[in-house]
């Protein structure tokens, strides 16, 4: 993988994928929480329950690095040779996630401030600041010392550095942090003439003349300058990046089993995944979909589909999920029986090749003890834990899945840094989350069953017959180019509102909102309307009336044909929904927020131009097509309680079974069926 910085003297990795056979199980591991008697009756119960990788030591420094410079790996040295012994392979953690107390007594300054200048207090974690000085040499030191013991051991076949980067900390405002973003801002903009001239601050005064007046953008009277916010984000993910490679390269000098660190897709804003995937062996990933929503089956496979987009299509661990309930939510739903599998194997489907929990044996004690686990605390004789032992036989039998990669259909813009300057403050209006919109384009294509890849504006998307930009306010001028060129060489682009509004300085583009993609759309945008609170109005739109809300713009027309317009609001008798024809290709431009049927009924029409049609399925199933050298796989999850048939020609894999014709899929269940190649209904490659 690319990234290395040069000049370390270092083994390389082996492969990029634990070298494990099938589909690995299992869970993080944690037995310094329990008397060494348990040690036993665990390695057996994780045989029984098909358990193959373990994740150890993620929480551990206390206890290996008792003292500054003292190790103390007797217990672990223990903990692996049993799980050797019983053949469960081992993903050995980096415990920097949680420093000790010694550490923080000896350096009070690396402990983290919040953007309130609040200083973070110790017996939780993520509670130091990842630019203070000490805390890089002590994540040095423990990583350096555990690479050279356990590089050679035979149990372990993967590197986990860390925890969940960026959660529970991503913007640190101590000193350290303060000083690491001058020296960041001066390698990124030579002088302060560019500084200045980048963050626009002859606005309000802010005009810097010396380094040392450039600060982090804590809490102040009014907002902050939201140029210096956006650098303060990038920033943050380059210390948090800093850090993983300071402990990667730590591991590699040693060490050549691949090595990873534990992404949320679904959560963190503060680590550009884009650029994290580039810095790791293998991609993993933590999925924690949110329990209360009662379609989470949909958060759950966009988090799937990005983590596999950031690996450029390839299989991925998913490395932490839940048996259960976690502890951490408002309500913590508990799983129906029957949706911990669904759950495992709809990750399968979007392309892991690993099913791991948080965790494997529930906690007595700590802050995590009513988090549900692989063996709970009612034990062996309960529901939870003869569905953990059903899921281990079942992706047993799935083991010839591994390798093969998703057929995508489509792909959405997915672009952390115009996240993170559009939920910035002081926008038009509240309703401008780049999250809701993503969320209901996502929605439509997973309803209609069309696989979607994540993608930046400035990748290659020549492969996708349609893309989606939901929410695309920050757009250089170079990914502006490569979305007008993927139009005019035959491609649908579907632009909602708000989009190419700003450079990546946040600045304004001139010449109209919109303006780099005026070409492409055949319009610019004139002025922002947004709605009051609760406005609803109505699009025409063919025969139909559209429903929508939040937002409305006033389009100049610049070759586009109007396909929808405005029936009410400050737009009313404008044009909503535009379609422009621009060299062998067509672009879309969606100036409204539509609830989910006006959505569907403008996608119709797109995938009609894209050549794409939805799956034949009943609603609330979901199927997925990964591909193998030889044979398509089809992963058919049904969500609803009802019995679904699905056209299907093959062998399930899960009953081991023919499929001739039509796959019956029983409420709740999943199949897997191997299929020739192209039956599955998915013909792109
Ligand atoms: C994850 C974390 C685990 C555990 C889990 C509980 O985010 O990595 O250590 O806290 O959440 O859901």
């Amino acid at each position: 993988m690319p990234g290395r910085p040069d000049g370390v003297s270092r083994v390389e990795p082996t492969s990029a994928w634990p070298a494990l056979r099938g589909i690995a199980y299992g869970g993080d591991y944690n037995p310094e929480q329990w008397p060494r008697e348990t040690w036993r009756d665990d390695v057996r119960l994780m045989r029984e329950a098909g358990v193959t990788l373990v994740s150890v030591g993620i929480f551990s420094w206390a206890l290996l690095e008792p003292a500054e410079g003292e190790f103390d790996f007797a217990w672990l040295d223990e903990v692996i040779d049993l799980l050797h012994e019983n053949g469960i392979r081992v993903d050995l953690g980096t415990p920097t996630a949680s420093p000790p107390a010694w550490f923080f007594a000896a350096h009070p300054d690396a402990r983290v401030i919040d953007r309130d200048g609040r200083v973070m207090g110790f017996g939780s974690r993520g509670m130091a600041s990842h630019s203070a000085p000490a805390y890089r040499e002590a994540i040095v030191r423990i990583a350096s010392a555990l690479a050279a013991r356990y590089a050679d051991h035979p149990a372990v076949v993967l590197w986990h550095v860390h925890n969940e980067y960026g959660v529970p900390v991503g913007e640190d405002y101590s000193a350290h942090s303060v000083a690491a973003f001058r020296t960041w801002l001066r390698e990124r903009y030579g002088n302060l003439e560019a500084l200045n001239a980048a963050w626009g601050t002859a606005f309000w005064g802010q005009r810097y003349t010396a380094w040392e007046h450039v600060g982090a953008p804590a809490i102040a009277p009014s907002v902050v300058n939201p140029a210096q916010r956006l650098d303060f984000a990038r920033f943050t993910d380059a210390q948090l990046r800093a850090c993983f490679r300071a402990e990667r390269d730590a591991i590699r000098a040693h060490a050549t089993q691949p090595i990873t660190t534990n992404f949320m897709a679904n959560q963190s804003w503060t680590t550009d995944l884009w650029k994290w995937a580039a810095e790791v062996d293998v991609v993993s990933d933590d999925s924690y979909p949110w329990a209360a929503d009662p379609e989470n089956e949909i958060g759950l496979a966009m988090a799937s589909d990005l983590t596999r987009s950031v690996a450029g299509g390839a299989p991925w661990i998913l490395m932490e999920h839940s048996t259960s309930a976690v502890n951490w939510q408002p309500r913590n739903v508990a799983k129906r029986p029957g949706e911990m599998a669904r759950n495992s194997l709809a990750h399968f489907g979007r392309g892991a090749d690993a099913v791991l929990f948080f965790q494997w044996r529930a906690s007595r004690s700590g802050a995590e003890k009513f988090h549900s686990a692989m063996l709970p605390h009612a034990g062996t004789s309960s529901r939870v834990w003869r569905e953990v032992v059903q899921l281990g036989a079942d992706l047993g039998k799935l083991a010839e899945v591994q390798g093969s990669r998703v057929v995508a259909d489509a792909a959405i813009l997915w672009d952390f840094e115009s996240a993170w300057a559009q939920d910035l403050e002081w926008r038009p209006s509240v309703e401008l989350d780049h999250k809701e919109r993503t969320r209901a384009y996502y929605e439509r294509l997973w309803r209609d069953r069309i696989t979607v890849d994540f993608a930046l504006p400035t990748h290659d998307l020549a492969q996708y017959p349609l893309v989606i930009a939901p929410a695309q306010y920050l757009l250089t001028a170079r990914g502006a180019a490569n979305l007008e060129r993927y139009v005019a060489g035959g491609g649908t682009l579907v632009v909602s509102y708000f989009a190419a509004v700003v450079d990546e300085h946040d600045r304004v583009h001139e010449g109209g909102y919109g303006a780099p993609l005026a070409t492409a759309l055949g319009l610019r945008v004139e002025e922002f309307l947004p709605l009051r609170e609760g406005e609803v109005t109505t699009v025409a739109y063919g025969g139909a009336e559209l429903t929508a809300d939040a937002w409305q713009e006033h389009l100049v027309l610049e070759g586009a044909e109007v396909r929808g317009v405005h029936q009410g609001g400050p737009a009313a008798g404008g044009p909503a929904v535009t379609r422009h024809s621009h060299g062998r290709g067509h672009a879309w431009y969606v100036s409204t927020r539509l609830d989910p049927a006006g959505l569907a009924a403008v996608m119709a029409d797109v995938y009609a131009d894209a050549g794409l049609a939805p799956a034949d399925a009943p609603e609330g199933v979901e199927l997925v097509t990964r591909r193998g050298p030889d044979t398509d796989y089809l992963v058919a999850v049904n969500h609803r309680d009802t019995p679904a048939r699905i056209p299907a020609t093959g062998r399930e894999l899960l009953a081991d079974a023919p499929v001739e014709g039509a796959l019956e899929l029983p409420g709740g269940a999943v199949a897997v069926v191997r299929t020739p190649h192209g039956a599955t209904g998915d013909t792109a490659s």
